[in-house]
């Protein structure tokens, strides 16, 4: 059970990376055109956007479940929490910019794209947290 939810945590982090970087140079490189995106860039960014917050989904219910099968929450240290703060901005970054994004798909009115900008960058900060302090706590 701990190495399937390990693999999943894994793959979690690789998806939700990796969505991270594309759509971030699509919004990135848009925002410089100074033009909306066409709507094919603007389909594929709002699909990459889901499959990233699939991805965080994953990563939060794997970790919980990593640590309920170890009985673990009593041995975590303070890198462990600073890891978790990381992850959570992640998880508030990722929340907000899918809602957003699935109320201009419902509405039909594009997403500010400045303000997905500003939102990710919580994001920015969160994952390398995330990263480094997994590294730490679990080494
Ligand atoms: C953005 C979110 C997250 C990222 C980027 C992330 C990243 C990582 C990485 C890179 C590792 C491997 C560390 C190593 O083995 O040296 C790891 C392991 C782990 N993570 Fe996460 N994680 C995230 C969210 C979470 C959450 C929310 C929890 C639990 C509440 C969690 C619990 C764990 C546990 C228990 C392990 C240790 C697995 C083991 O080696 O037994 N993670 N994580």
């Amino acid at each position: 059970m701990l190495i399937l939810l390990k693999i999943i945590h894994m793959f979690g982090l690789y998806v939700g990376g990796a969505a991270g970087i594309g759509n971030g140079l699509l919004l990135t490189k848009t925002l410089k055109s100074g033009q909306p995106p066409s709507p094919v860039v603007a389909q594929v960014m709002g699909l990459i956007g889901k499959m990233g917050f699939v991805a965080i989904i994953l990563l939060w219910l794997s970790g919980l479940g990593m640590i309920a099968v170890n009985n673990a929450w009593s041995t975590l240290d303070w890198a462990f929490w600073v890891k978790l703060l990381g992850a959570t901005l992640v998880l508030v970054a990722a929340s907000i910019m899918t809602a957003m994004g699935v109320k201009a798909e419902k509405t039909g009115v594009p997403p500010d794209l400045k303000k997905i900008k500003a939102v990710s960058k919580l994001a920015h900060v969160g994952l390398p947290l995330a990263v480094i302090f997994a590294v730490v706590a679990f080494s």
